[in-house]
């Protein structure tokens, strides 16, 4: 009997990754293929703090968007697109720059963020820090703070949880835009175009409007019964692709099928 190991993400499960592992250590390992020795990691973490200062012209997209209080996931699209009008070799499509691409690109959403969050509440921009983990500096822009140990580790438990899904819709956005050969800045935004909608990533910010409708416990089976009786979706519940189980928790089973 040939036993088959089917495993998550790189070859290792989502929930040890969660417990063991940082953002950028699983950053790395997406993007490399393999989990980081310490000096590629310290390396790599260098790398990414580098690319936290954007264009001027860039946050002063994000941040009009901000003011005329633009969905945030609006303001992510032009963003990106933006950033790619300041690629130092648009022309070159090798792997080595579009690896390049998308570490800037891991830098620059967060930073993004902020400034949009900042700026629709009437905040000046909180300038990145360069010694601060992934997750600390998102925080320390958002609040002009630097953040606790558990607000920060909450943050990077959610990235490490949110790396990787498979194929869903803004993954296959993603892939269907990139195989026409556009550069990899427009297929993020085309991306982050199918992620915004209610049936998928907006499911979050869907299901929280429902939940403060919600209010109590109490109210919870009458409003469900009365959604369902007429027609209408439960946010947050249902997936196109994990229907049965979660893939990036990994699994064996044998090629008998038993
Ligand atoms: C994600 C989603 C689009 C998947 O849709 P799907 O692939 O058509 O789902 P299924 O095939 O499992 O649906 C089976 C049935 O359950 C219904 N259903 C699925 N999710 C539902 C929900 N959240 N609320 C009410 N009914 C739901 C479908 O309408 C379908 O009913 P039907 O057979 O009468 O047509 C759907 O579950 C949904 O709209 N969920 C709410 C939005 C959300 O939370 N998205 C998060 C995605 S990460």
């Amino acid at each position: 009997m040939v036993r088959m190991a089917f495993f998550g993400i790189g070859g290792y499960r989502i929930d040890d990754l969660a417990k063991y592992s940082t953002f950028e250590e699983v950053a790395y390992l997406i993007l490399y293929g393999k989990l980081p020795n310490k000096k590629e990691l310290d390396d790599f973490k260098a790398l990414l703090a580098s690319y936290r200062d954007l264009p001027s012209e860039v946050y002063s997209i994000v941040t009009t968007l901000g003011k005329v209080k633009a969905h945030p996931m609006l303001a992510l699209e032009a963003g990106v697109a933006a950033l790619g009008a300041f690629d130092d070799n648009p022309s070159d499509y090798s792997k080595e720059a579009n690896l390049r691409r998308a570490i800037k690109l891991t830098s620059a959403l967060p930073i993004m963020i902020a400034a949009h969050y900042r700026a629709s509440r009437g905040l000046d921009l909180v300038q990145p820090r360069r010694d601060l983990s992934h997750a600390a500096n998102f925080l320390y822009m958002m609040f002009g703070k630097e953040p606790d140990e558990t607000s920060t580790k909450a943050i990077d438990l959610y990235l490490v949880l949110h790396i990787d899904h498979e194929v869903p819709a803004s993954t296959f956005a993603t892939l269907v835009a990139i195989s026409t050969w556009t550069d990899l800045y427009s297929a993020i935004a085309a991306g982050i175009a199918a992620l915004k909608g209610p049936l998928h990533g907006g499911a979050n910010e869907a299901a929280m409007k429902q939940y403060l409708e919600i209010g109590k416990p109490e109210n919870a089976r009458p409003y469900v019964e009365k959604l369902l009786a007429e027609g209408k979706r439960l946010m947050g519940v249902g997936h196109r692709v994990y229907k049965a189980y979660d893939p990036r928790l990994g699994y064996t089973r044998n090629s008998l099928g038993s």
